[in-house]
């Protein structure tokens, strides 16, 4: 038999009769004595007993739906088994969810640690990603304040006239955005990203951005809404042409016709298979997470509403725009996701 003073208190849970409570006891070899007292039933208090390694002692405590009433205190020797089962309980807004997650992860964790979760439980999720994603990859947006239409009209580089108008300044607009691409790496959200692919917790990514970078990091579902920069054809006879032949300027070998990049121009409409497929998945979604986009450009921008399930908004700057969205982080899109993913593998099974 122990003393009382050898317990120590993992967990403490209210309950409308009382409280639950989980002791714990390291023996010599490392191993631990656990104890659960009850005093919910009619006859009294109970007491249930195991052994094991530390985190172990949750175990007595299956059968009871705990994540269903409030904690009152969480230990830290039983915080990190305590997290595991929080992050992947499927919950449907028990406010008592909200006070497990308040207990474990401090506020600045929060909303990173309720996406988590929600990724961890979600069927299908799919990413929606804008240029925001990749301004931590050295490549400019479009309407922050070093963004390319704070430079250049959009006007007389973005549409089917002006390419027709003034061949010379559209193609140089778009020889230096290629010429950017060069040197542009995926940075470590990309990976995250792909990675989260791999572990079946993403279906697709869907993304406004013409700069192949989800592919080159290793995203196999990625539906490009807006085209592929590097794509380069023909705007007369449409055959694909080399990107050095554009960039240098020269006609289409076959036809003679101007050269262009393979993105969608204001007016044109989107790459028809993309758009399905994406408009499908996102249908079909429970969980839609859309990241670095002001949600400025039609039809694309549709894309988040057209989900039932929930909705997440990561950007930079918190806008009106976010109001839409069930959940929004604020932070930097490579940032937010190193983070999340941190959360995730701390609590991996
Ligand atoms: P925008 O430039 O309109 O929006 C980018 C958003 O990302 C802004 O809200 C920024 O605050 C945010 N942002 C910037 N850096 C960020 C970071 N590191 N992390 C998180 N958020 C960040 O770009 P898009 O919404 O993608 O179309 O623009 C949509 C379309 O407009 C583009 O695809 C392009 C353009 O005209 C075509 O080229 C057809």
């Amino acid at each position: 038999m122990r003393n009382a003073e050898e317990w120590t208190t993992l967990l403490s849970i209210g309950t409308e009769g009382g409280t639950i409570e989980l002791k714990g006891a390291e023996r010599y070899d490392g191993w631990w004595d656990f104890r659960l007292r009850t005093d919910e039933s009619s006859e009294g208090v109970t007491y249930h007993t195991a052994q094991g390694a530390k985190e172990d002692g949750l175990k007595l405590l299956d059968g009871i739906a705990w994540m269903s009433l409030y904690p009152l205190y969480v230990s830290p020797e039983a915080a990190g088994a305590v997290e595991k089962k929080v992050l992947h309980h499927k919950y449907r807004n028990e406010s008592s969810f909200m006070a497990w997650l308040e207990a474990c992860y401090p506020e600045a964790e929060r909303k990173a640690a309720l996406l988590a979760n929600w990724l961890l439980t979600a069927e299908r999720t799919v990413l929606f990603t804008g240029a925001g994603m990749s301004t931590e990859s050295n490549l400019p947006d479009f309407r922050s304040k070093e963004g390319w239409w704070r430079r250049v009209d959009p006007r007389t580089v973005a549409t089917p006239e002006a390419m027709n108008q003034d061949y010379p300044l559209f193609k140089d607009f778009y020889a230096a955005r290629m010429a950017s691409l060069e040197a542009a790496v995926p940075h470590a959200g990309y990976y995250v990203i792909s990675s989260w692919e791999s572990r079946g917790m993403v279906q697709a990514v869907a993304t406004q951005n013409v700069d192949g970078l989800h592919r080159k990091a290793g995203s196999q579902r990625v539906y490009e809404l807006h085209g592929r920069l590097q794509a380069v054809r023909c705007s007369r006879c449409d055959e694909e042409a080399g990107e050095a032949d554009f960039r240098k300027g020269r006609p289409c070998q076959i036809c003679g016709g101007k050269l262009r990049p393979g993105v969608v121009l204001f007016g044109e409409i989107l790459p028809e298979k993309d758009w399905d497929e994406a408009l499908l998945a996102v249908q079909k979604a429970d969980l839609v997470v859309t990241i670095g986009t002001s949600l400025e450009v039609y039809p694309a921008n549709q894309l988040p509403l057209m989900s039932k399930g929930r909705s997440v908004y990561i950007n930079a700057d918190y806008s009106g725009t976010a109001s839409d969205f069930d959940l929004v982080l604020e932070g930097r899109a490579g940032e937010v996701l190193q983070e999340v993913d941190r959360l995730l593998k701390s609590v991996q099974l």
